[in-house]
């Protein structure tokens, strides 16, 4: 049982499919207006507009689209999205149904995490429930011609395969290896047909925003960064648990409420995120600042950082689907690098080598996971390089 700490989410307090319906009286031109015009930005972690993804595969021409609800919620340190599946479902589904009219899509497809088997009863019921209601199926709520339904596909417990090019090539039953981009999922996407990828926080927003209007959305969060966002809160606090904030929260801020004073880091945006030490705390959890996809790891002053490091670095190497040198062959440099520090054998001119490997990851590997694999390494070595030299 996850805490929820924040009650209630703002999504208790939606009325259930008042946004689709008065989505499905709307052109759906001045549909996607809408979500463009409240600044809605991506929940699983890049932030790219919502609205003008819709907008693009809703321009693309095709016999067949499709809307994908990223559900592999695979980055360390992140479960907001399980308590949106457990809590909201139905707002998701909505979400989903009104990207579909929204593009013009037949078929939504939720990829679900393999860890959260669990969860698809549930969701089954919530679906069977729609089809019921006549909100999923032939005529969705009574809108003649609008046809669309929503499946379930299992993911198999690949971290890649939440990247969304490897995700969709692991629903057609291929490896879950990323594509190269362009050509972009809204243009070739599920079947080679015009796709939209969205996070699981995302569709529940869009729903919300149908529901109140993009100007209540737009009120809260700061001019680049609007509305409300859940983070998964871990680590060293008395509190942890999923939190909704407004973004543009500070870091400070946010410690308070869960319990995280005393912290001298935070990792936000998980594993593949940026460690911030206690004198950046006065920053701002924004896409123009420090920006996230919900997960918050908290580190207690006796944490050991190098040990941070190792953990991710693990994961990254074990991770990495192998597809590009940079990524596969960079990950297990640092991992080691990581270990001769731990072993007081790394001189300070090699550290500085293996921090440039780090930097040509970033800029070199084909996918998100190679390109971001190296941020922690990278600012724990900035930020607490005394307590990494001198080991062993
Ligand atoms: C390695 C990797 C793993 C990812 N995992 C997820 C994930 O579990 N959930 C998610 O929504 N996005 C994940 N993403 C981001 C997706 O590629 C994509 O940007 C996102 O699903 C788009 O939805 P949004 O615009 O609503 O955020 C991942 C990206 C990478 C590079
Ligand atoms: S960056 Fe890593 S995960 Fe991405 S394609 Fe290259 S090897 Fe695969």
């Amino acid at each position: 049982m996850i805490a929820t700490h924040t009650a209630p989410l703002t999504f208790s307090t939606i009325e259930k499919d008042a946004g689709l319906k008065k989505a499905l009286g709307m052109k759906r031109s001045d549909l996607i207006a809408e979500i463009t015009a409240s600044q809605l930005k991506g929940r699983g972690g890049a932030g790219f507009p919502t609205g003008v993804k819709w907008n693009l595969a809703a321009a693309a021409q095709a016999e067949q689209k499709f809307v994908v609800c990223n559900a592999d919620e695979g980055e360390p340190g992140t479960f907001k999205d399980r308590v949106i599946l457990t809590d909201h479902a139905d707002l998701v589904f909505e979400g989903m149904t009104i990207g579909g009219y929204a593009i013009g899509a037949t078929e939504g497809i939720v990829y679900l995490r393999a860890e959260y088997t669990y969860l698809r009863p549930h969701l089954e019921a919530v679906l069977a429930a729609r089809r019921t209601k006549g909100l999923l199926g032939a005529n969705v709520a009574g809108k003649a011609g609008f046809t669309f339904d929503i499946r379930i596909q299992m993911g198999a417990g690949a971290y890649v395969c939440g990247e969304e090019t490897a995700l969709i090539e692991s629903l057609e039953g291929h490896r879950g290896e990323p594509r190269n981009r362009p050509p972009f999922p809204v243009d070739t996407g599920f079947l080679d047909r015009p796709t939209i990828v969205n996070n699981v926080e995302t569709f529940a927003w869009v729903a919300s925003i149908l529901f109140k209007g993009a100007e209540w959305f737009k009120a809260v969060g700061t001019q680049r960064s609007t509305g409300f966002k859940l983070f998964s809160v871990s680590g060293d606090c008395t509190k942890p648990g999923v939190y909704e904030f407004p973004m543009g929260i500070t870091v400070a801020r946010l410690l308070e409420a869960v319990g995280g004073e005393g912290a001298k880091a935070v990792q936000i945006g998980g594993a593949s995120g940026h460690c911030i030490p206690a004198t950046e705390f006065g920053r701002t959890i924004a896409f123009e600042d420090v920006s996230t996809g919900g997960s918050i790891i908290v580190f207690g002053p006796d944490r050991d950082m190098l040990e941070v490091a190792h953990n991710f670095l693990e994961f990254f190497a074990e991770e990495s689907c192998g597809q590009c040198t940079p990524c596969r062959d960079g990950n297990p440099k640092l991992l080691e690098c990581v270990e001769m520090l731990d072993n007081g054998v790394c001189s300070a001119q090699y550290l500085q080598d293996i921090c440039g490997l780090g930097e040509t990851m970033q800029v070199a590997s084909k996918c998100g996971l190679g390109q971001s694999s190296p941020n922690a390494f990278l600012s724990i070595v900035k930020h607490f390089k005394g307590e990494l030299m001198g080991r062993g």
